[in-house]
């Protein structure tokens, strides 16, 4: 991760400065500085370009003199415009800039004001800085990024680096999320994860991990159905984080019952991921192409655990639970078939008519048993679920659907503040209708017309009136080009929009 430092503006004598200022600025401060020192050869190179700080545009001036080895200019806009996400932004380009610099300088005097945004900025190019590279043996050392340490300069560095301790370990929940999304298939399955999930406990987590045996007895009918095709065996992994009630173990495993011993204490949060490792398809085969993108398909999971991580690592004053359902969906002789009818935890029968519709199998057994040994305020559930919300929001937003508007309109807003969008999609019994079935209960497909939006009925149909929301993250957890915080691959989305949600509605 990113080494970030803040100090007080001192005019370094070798190495790379950024230098930060919004339209129409006038050299000052450090910047002033650096333009004498070089003999005024940054106004003449900023002249020369016609550059005019506007958002999102960099200048870089290579030897500028003075023993600097470069200078870059990054524009922040309109000065009213300035946005903790637009300093993220300007963060990750940045990063994105300075990709060979091994330390950077970064003159920040235009927050003096504001040292929030100073660590706002720190989290961005951290977030730029990420690279999955543990698969890269024969990279020549010259191609490598190398940025490893950031000094932000300003003159409150006591306040910016307070406001970035708890930012830093969001960024170590999302690198976790990016870390288990990037990992192939035939390494990352659900025994593995689980394994790495366990791993987490150092930070104060509580983590339980189930088994078939465990599922069996839960009555995981459809979980198992999915699972039943794989030579590796599935998994549900718990993790809880007891930051509000402290070392009260009050709503441990059969928290049901906890929940009531402890009266007046808050009921947990819960955020419940789809972690299938990779989806085939099963016996209703995927096409070739482009199925190696369903290594991905855990990525509701995914993120889940990151952001336990990261409520976690920021000791966040909360009691938050985490469960994902871990799977890998193959077809073989021991597979599902379609026509096949299970029974969920929950004892309503399901018809899969669709293998490939194994995502909301693996939600509906998952949240159920949330529901039963947690009793929570509201959960919310992640998923790569269906390739129409691409269709529908493409790569822009995520789908949201809920039955709660308050919970959806306290996530559509920490959507808009961190820059992982949301859009409500609708629910009703109209659609509802559309997964009837002639034998069992429901049916796993409700056909083509509003695809992403009978996947949601059928979950509905799992969570008890409960609050309840369930982002559809199939467009905007894997990315196919870099953007501001977040180089192409996996995005990590979610983990910065709940964690928001959480600090801002749910702790203290
Ligand atoms: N994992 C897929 C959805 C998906 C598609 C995620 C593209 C990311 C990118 C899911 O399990 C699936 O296969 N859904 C089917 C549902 C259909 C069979 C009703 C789909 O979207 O085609
Ligand atoms: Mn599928
Ligand atoms: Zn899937």
């Amino acid at each position: 991760m990113l080494e970030i430092a803040f100090a007080k503006p001192a005019l370094p004598s070798s190495g790379a400065v950024v230098l930060l200022a919004t339209e129409n600025a006038k050299p000052v401060g450090l910047w002033k500085q650096v333009d004498d020192a070089t003999g005024g050869s940054v106004s003449r190179a900023l002249e020369a370009a016609s550059f005019s700080w506007s958002k999102g545009k960099t200048l870089t001036i290579l030897a500028p003199g003075a023993g600097l080895s470069r200078v870059v200019a990054v524009g922040l806009g309109k000065a009213d415009a300035i946005t903790p996400l637009a300093a993220e932004e300007a963060g990750g380009h940045i990063a994105a800039a300075m990709g060979t610099v091994p330390a950077i300088a970064v003159c920040a005097d235009v927050f003096a004001h504001k040292p929030a945004l100073a660590a706002h900025l720190a989290l961005g190019a951290t977030l730029r800085a990420y690279r999955f590279d543990r698969y890269r043996t024969k990279e020549k050392a010259e191609d490598k990024p190398k940025l490893a340490k950031a000094t932000v300069m300003l003159a409150d560095h006591a306040k910016a680096k307070t406001e970035y301790a708890p930012m830093r370990a969001v960024a170590e929940g999302v690198f976790i999320t990016r870390d288990l999304v990037s990992e192939p298939p035939n390494v990352l399955n659900p025994p593995e994860m689980a394994n790495r999930i366990k791993k987490l406990s150092s930070l104060g987590l509580k983590i339980s991990v189930f088994g078939p045996k465990e599922m069996e007895k839960f009555g995981f009918g459809c979980l198992l159905g999915v699972a039943r095709g794989s030579a590796v065996e599935p998994r549900m992994v718990v993790m809880e984080w007891h930051g509000a009630s402290g070392g009260d173990k009050g709503a441990e495993k059969g928290g049901a019952k906890g929940a009531k011993k402890s009266a007046g204490k808050p009921r947990p949060v819960a955020f419940i991921g789809k972690g299938v490792t990779f989806d085939t398809g099963g016996i209703s085969i995927k096409p070739a192409g482009g199925m190696e993108d369903m290594k991905w398909d855990m990525a509701g999971a995914g993120t889940v655990v990151g952001l336990m991580a990261a409520l976690a690592g920021r000791k966040a004053k909360v009691d938050a639970v985490g469960l994902v359902g871990l799977v890998e969906n193959m077809p073989s002789g021991t597979a599902q078939r379609p026509g096949d009818v299970v029974t969920s935890a929950s004892g309503q029968t399901v018809e899969v008519i669709n293998t490939d519709a194994e995502g909301r199998l693996v939600l509906a057994d998952v949240l159920w048993y949330c529901q039963h040994h947690y009793d929570p305020q509201f959960m919310v559930d992640l998923a790569t679920l269906t390739g129409a919300i691409i269709i529908s929001l493409g790569h822009e937003h995520a789908g949201l659907f809920s039955n709660d508007e308050d919970l959806a309109q306290k996530l559509t807003a920490a959507g808009r503040e961190t820059g992982e969008k949301l859009w409500r999609m609708p629910l009703g019994d109209a659609y509802d209708r559309q997964i009837r079935s002639d034998i069992a209960d429901m049916k796993n497909v409700g056909g083509r017309p509003g695809g992403s939006i009978t996947a949601a009925q059928f979950i509905q149909r799992f969570v008890n009136g409960k609050p309840w929301a369930h982002l559809d993250i199939a467009g905007t957890a894997w990315a196919t080009k870099d953007s501001a915080c977040i180089p192409k691959g996996a995005t990590a989305f979610g983990v910065r929009l709940l964690d928001r949600m959480v600090a801002e509605h749910f702790e203290g």
